[in-house]
Order: structure tokens, then sequence, then C-alpha cells
């Protein structure tokens, strides 16, 4: 099929690239000069494991085409993919400018193409626009309303949420536990999108054929889902911090019920990244246009960011007072909001750097990938040092903010001896405080006993 991309931000570039990569014909589309001539180049702007091998097989072959002009791959493409940015302000509310610009854009483009959409027979091959952007639920209605705004040719409307994870975006693809699409013809759009993603599915997984408000629906559902099970053992690890239990032994207990399940269920700094945050935020600021009020999401919210200011709490405690952070030098381990990827948007990383250098510490951070994106939001106000061992020379205390595989077994001795004081906050629960209490570090982490800590004892 050919298929065009319309952004080649991380859902545009990664979508483009695997349906390319299964013999598909797909331009991916942008605004932004610069960075297609880097893709032309096979320079990807973002960092996720196996894209860039993939972008330039595909290129190779002739499959994957980058342009900047928009006419020319409206016009030849069957689907087109809209995955522009949805920005939102502070109250949360969906920014649709570029979705709204690019529909009118696709109208022209329609109205433009003569016979490829016209006639009857023609009908069936009206080009489909798909929103895989995230927007909030009626946003479908209002694309089309914008093309039908410039043409009175037929196309087709589809909703096609994504559920990739950063860092793991291609496997999330290749072999995605589900397929939703949104359309209000089952038969004909809803059969040239089951053809399209059918080679996906070799794994036995669904692909779910819905109305549109349902499809919209869905990724909002899923990531305030996920978020609530982060705050809501996050709650819980506050309170076995109150009481003296230790949240490692609470999840063993309950989560071997199979109704609670084990998964994302971690206590730690709370979630980051570009969706969640944003999502729940949206699904909070959709109920109160609709006088639908979501206090449980909000809650999900305010407990997210509580955790942040929770750890920093404990920091300032083990000073005795923000004013003795003054001077005071940090290691910080990770700055992306996770492990596997280079993003630092929403990164508890971040916010908690900013803390201790508004209270005039010192930081020198260490992550194995986002030091070029943790530069655009901190510049030179902190040090980059490319060994994780290099942040806690004469540093008062390591700060653990990402749980990347490679800080889960340091060697213990050296890193004791390195840092000026052997202070550890863990804020992904990285090691048993048995062991380090054993190994002589005060370690404060999140729902377990602080160990060596002149609070603990
Ligand atoms: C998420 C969804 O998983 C994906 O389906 C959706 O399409 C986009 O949003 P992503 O933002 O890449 O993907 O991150 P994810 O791996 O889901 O992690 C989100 C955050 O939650 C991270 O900050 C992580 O550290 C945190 N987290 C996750 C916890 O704190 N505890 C957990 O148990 C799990």
């Amino acid at each position: 099929m050919r298929i065009t991309m319309v952004g080649t931000g991380y859902v545009g570039l990664v979508t483009g690239t695997c349906f390319a990569n299964l013999g598909n014909e797909v331009t991916c589309l942008d605004v932004d000069p610069v960075k297609i001539d880097k893709l032309k180049a096979g320079i990807s702007p973002i960092y996720e494991p196996g894209l860039d091998e993939m972008i330039a097989r595909n290129v190779k072959a002739g499959r994957l085409h980058f342009t900047v002009d928009k006419a020319a791959a409206y016009a030849s493409a069957e689907i087109i993919f809209l995955c522009v940015g949805t920005p939102s302000d502070a109250r949360g509310h969906a920014d649709l400018k570029y979705v709204l610009a690019a529909s009118g854009d696709i109208g022209d483009a329609i109205e433009a193409a003569g016979g490829e959409t016209g006639g009857d027979p023609g009908e069936r091959r009206a080009k489909i626009i798909v929103v895989k952007s995230t927007v909030p639920v009626g946003t479908n209605a209002k694309v089309r309303e914008a093309i039908a705004a410039k043409t009175g040719k037929p196309f087709r409307m589809a909703s096609n949420p994504e559920f990739l994870k950063e860092g793991a975006a291609i496997t999330d693809f290749m072999k995605p536990d589900r397929v939703v699409v949104g359309v209000d013809d089952e038969h004909g759009t809803g059969g040239r999108m089951r053809d399209l993603y059918e080679p996906f599915v070799r794994n036995g997984h669904p692909i779910y054929v819905m109305d549109i408000p349902s499809a919209e629906m869905v990724k909002y559902a899923a990531n305030a889902m996920l978020a609530t099970k982060i705050s809501f053992i996050n709650e819980i690890a506050a309170l076995c911090e109150a009481y003296g239990s230790n949240v490692d032994e609470v999840w063993r207990g309950m989560t071997s019920d199979a109704r609670i399940g084990n998964k994302f269920l971690y206590p730690g700094l709370g979630y980051g990244g570009s969706c969640f945050p944003k999502d729940t935020l949206a699904c909070v600021s959709m109920g109160s246009e609709s006088a639908t009020p979501t206090p449980l999401l909000q809650a999900v919210h305010d407990v997210n960011q509580r955790q942040r200011e929770d750890f920093f709490a404990k920091i300032v405690k083990h000073f005795g007072g923000e004013s003795n952070l003054r001077g005071k030098a940090f290691g910080v381990w990770g700055l992306a909001f996770k492990p596997g990827t280079d993003d630092v948007r929403e990164a508890p990383a971040v916010t908690l750097i900013e803390k201790l250098l508004a209270a005039g510490a010192t930081v020198k951070a260490h992550d194995p990938v986002a030091h070029e994106t943790a530069r655009e939001l901190l510049g030179d106000r902190i040090t980059y040092c490319d060994r994780p061992m290099d942040t806690a020379r004469d540093a008062d205390a390591l700060l653990i903010c990402t749980d990347w595989p490679e800080f889960k077994q340091p060697p213990l001795e050296r890193l004791r001896e390195t840092l000026a004081a052997p202070v550890i906050f863990d804020g992904r629960n990285l090691y048993k405080p048995a062991v380090m209490e054993e190994a002589g570090f005060t370690y404060v982490s999140v729902g377990r006993r602080a160990v060596n800590a002149p609070a603990a004892g």
C-alpha cells in the first residue's frame, strides 16, 4: 500500500519505518527541512533501539522516503496517518493546531487530486485519513470537518491509537498486543485497515475494529489505568514507610493474586515521559469539559507530583534542612524518564536536579544515552560524566533516578570509597536495604526502611 505519515516524531517515524519494513511504499512528511535532510542522510532524530538500521535498510530498498513536499506526499497516498504533535497546555488541553492545519492541507490535496478518489467504483479507493496522534475524543470528527471544508470529494476517516513504549517501540509495533481501529464503515474502511495490519498479528493477537469515539477513548483508558497503578503503589509505599512495612514484601503478597497481577506496580519516583502525565491530565480536562468530574484521575496526577516532592524532602531531611544543601555535591545516575530511551520529558531526574540546583547544590550526572537531550533542559548548569563512577567522586551523596540495567550491580566497595560520604538516595529501589546496610551505606529508597540513616535509628 502507498502510505504517507504526517509528522516524523516518535510515533510517525517508528510506524512509517515498520510499515515500510513489511514492503509498503511509505513517505514520511515533515515541515522541518533540517529534520528531513538528516533523515535522508540516515540520521534519526530520536534514540530507539533498532530504528537506525531499519530506516537505513528501507531507504536503501527504495520503500521509505522523506519529504517536505506536502502536495506530492498527499496526492500519491492511499492511507494518510496523522502523527503530528499535540502539545498540552497547563490545564491539560490538547492543542490541535498542527492536526487541524494538516487536515486542511489534506483537504486541498484531495480536492486537487482529481479522478483517483472520485466516481462510484473509485469510492472504494477513497483515501483513508487515520488519526494516530493521541487526541481528545471527538477530534476525528473535527478533522473530518476540516477536510470536508476544503473538498466535496469522498474520503474516509479512521482512528488508530498507538501503544508504543519508548525503548521497545519496534517490537511493540511489529508484535502488538492488539491493534485498535475506529471506523464508521466496518467493511470498507475497516477491511482495508485490517489488511494493512494483518501481517503484524500473525502472533494471533487481535485487531479490534470499533466505532471511532470508542477507539479514541481506548488510548486514554489504557494509559490512565497504567498511571493509576503506579500512583496506587506509590501511595501504598508511603504508607509502608509510615508503618514500618516493606513495600517489596507487600508487593509479593498482593501481586500473587492473579486478579491484581504483578506488572506495572513498581514504586519509585513516579511516571514521566510524553504520555502518562499528558494523557492523565487530558482525561481530567475531558471530564471537566463535559461536566463529568474525574477525581480519581486528578488524584493519580497529584500523587505522581507529590512523589517527587516527597523524595526531595528525604534528601533535605538527611542534610538537616534545605539551607544545608548549599555547596553540597551530588552525583546523579539516570536522566531519562525511564531506561532504554534518551527522552527526558517530564523526567523525575530533571525535577530533582532543578530542586538541588535551586538549593545551591552542585550536580554531576551520568546517563547512558540522555546527555544531549538533558543538556537542552539543563544546559551547562550540571556536569555530564561519561562514567557513572565519575559522578560519585567527592560527592556528598548519590541520587539514582532511572533504573538503567547498568546501575543494578555497581562495585559497592569502590562506590563507597569514591563518594565523599557513603550516602545513596535510590528513587528506583535498585538494591536491597540489608545489602546496603552491610556494605556501610546510608541508604534511602521508596517504601522501605532507610538504613544507617540518623532518622532510622
Ligand atoms: C506509555 C505506555 O506504556 C504506552 O502503551 C503508551 O502508548 C505510551 O505511554 P512510555 O511512555 O514509553 O509508554 O513508558 P512506560 O514504559 O510505559 O513507562 C512510563 C513511566 O512509568 C516511566 O517513567 C516508568 O519509570 C514509570 N513506571 C512504570 C513506574 O514508575 N512503575 C512501574 O511499575 C512501571
